[in-house]
Order: structure tokens, then C-alpha cells, then sequence
């Protein structure tokens, strides 16, 4: 028996069919990645080399073409449908460029909604104490009864992590979460992250293609024609 990491890509590999024909397009070709609790990692790379296909895969959106992943001592490639799914609301954390908010709901309302799904076997009794706090933590205690539509594009980015968070997932995955932010907001937004990371000892995979908000995280590495290099400078 090996002694797993918290998160273990092995030789993973994903490639999409091309529509009535019997060849595939190669996105990601034998990537293996260890991630140990408490780190911080930015994957960068130019846009359609595969970034989103390698999160999703991580947050258990989709599967790998071949090879497997190791989360929190389970083997991902084992677990049915069913199981995933408590996985991917219990234990992992989604934030993307678009905050998609519900407009109709209040921030409180939106951050709550992961609290729903019946699967909450670790809900806690006052879930609606840990969402004020958490909103406090992000400057939005006092914004909680607004609806998004009055919000920044920031606060709402904000509001967006919050939700990602209530759950107390064990694993943060952030898609280009800067990438519809001006620049002081996309900094603001980069350093919750990382006070996130550093005070909480959330565990953190951000995808960006701002490299400079990269170097933000404790270790980078670039994906190129498929492959994960560690980024170095
Ligand atoms: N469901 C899919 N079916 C076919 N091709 C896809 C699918 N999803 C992504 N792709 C292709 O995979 C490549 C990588 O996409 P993506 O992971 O979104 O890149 P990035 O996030 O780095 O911009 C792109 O060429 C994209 O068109
Ligand atoms: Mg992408």
C-alpha cells in the first residue's frame, strides 16, 4: 500500500470523439500531479489547452479518458455517479469566472443553497450563523439581504466564494474566478484566496491565465500541448 497524498492525479489522459468519425482529439496526455493538504496551486496555460477539462476533472464534473485519481483516500474511478456527487457537494468547493448567482435570491439566500441538497450528512446545526460569518470574513455582512443585481461584479465573486465554501469542503477549485474582474477587484479577490489558503488551511487549485495572480499561489505549473510542467521562474 502506497501512502496516498490528499490529491493524486495518475498518468491521467482525456480526449474528446470527433462526431462520426472513429478518431479523437487529445486534450490532456499523461498528467500525474500530487497535492498535499494546505497547498496552494495555480495552473496556467493559453486558452484551450485543456485548464477547465483538468479541473473538472479534479471536481469530478467529468472522467478521465484513462488513469485515476485519488481523492481524500478514495479512488475517484470507483465511485458511481451517486457517490460523486456527495463528493462534489460535500467535500469540493467550485468557484468560476461567472459568479452565477441566483438574481431572484438574496446574498444570504444564494450562499445557503449547497445547504440544501438532502446528501448534507455534515451539516452543521447553524449553518445560517457559519454563512454571516463567512460573509463578515469577506466584507459582505453587511450586503447579505441585497440581491446581485445591486451588487459589484467583486461582491458577487465574493458572495460566489462564500457559497463555495459553506459547506467547509475540503478542496477550493477556482476557474479563472479574476477573469470578468477589473484589476483592483480581481486583486482583492486573489488575496481572500490566499488568506483563505493561509487562515482557514483551505486547500486551493486556482486556474488563471494571469501570471502574475499565479505567483500569488505557493506553486505554479503551466499546461502546454497536454502536459503539466512545473512552472518555475
Ligand atoms: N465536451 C467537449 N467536447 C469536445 N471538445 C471539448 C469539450 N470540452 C472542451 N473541449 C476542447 O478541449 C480543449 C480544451 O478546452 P478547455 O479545457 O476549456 O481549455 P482552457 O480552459 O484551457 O481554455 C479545447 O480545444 C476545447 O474545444
Ligand atoms: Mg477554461
Amino acid at each position: 500500500m502506497k501512502n496516498p497524498s490528499f490529491l493524486e492525479l495518475e498518468h491521467i489522459s482525456k480526449h474528446y470523439g470527433i462526431p462520426h468519425k472513429s478518431s479523437y482529439v487529445p486534450i490532456l496526455k499523461d498528467i500525474s500531479l500530487r497535492v498535499e493538504t494546505g497547498d496552494a496551486i495555480a495552473i496556467v496555460g493559453p486558452s484551450g489547452s485543456g485548464k477547465s477539462t483538468l479541473l473538472n476533472l479534479i471536481g469530478t464534473l467529468d472522467r478521465p479518458s484513462t488513469g485515476s485519481i485519488f481523492f481524500d483516500d478514495r479512488n475517484l474511478s470507483e465511485l458511481k455517479e451517486r457517490e460523486l456527487a456527495k463528493v462534489r457537494n460535500q467535500d469540493i468547493g467550485f468557484v468560476f469566472q461567472q459568479h452565477h448567482l441566483l438574481p431572484q435570491c438574496t446574498v444570504l439566500e444564494n450562499v445557503l443553497i449547497p445547504t440544501l441538497a438532502e446528501a448534507a450528512a455534515k451539516q452543521e446545526n447553524n449553518v445560517h450563523e457559519r454563512a454571516v460569518q463567512l460573509l463578515e470574513y469577506v466584507g459582505l455582512k453587511e450586503r447579505m439581504d441585497a440581491r446581485p443585481g445591486q451588487l459589484s461584479g467583486g461582491e458577487c465573486q465574493r458572495t460566489a466564494v462564500v457559497r463555495a465554501l459553506i459547506n467547509r469542503p475540503k478542496l477550493l477549485l477556482a476557474d479563472e474566478p479574476t477573469g470578468s474582474l477589473d484589476h483592483a477587484s480581481a486583486e482583492n479577490l486573489i488575496q481572500l484566496l490566499v488568506d483563505l489558503n493561509k487562515e482557514q488551511d483551505i486547500t486551493l487549485i486556482m486556474v488563471t491565465h494571469a501570471l502574475h495572480l499565479a505567483q500569488r499561489m505557493k506553486k505554479q505549473f503551466e499546461l502546454l500541448d497536454g502536459k503539466l510542467h512545473p512552472h518555475n521562474e
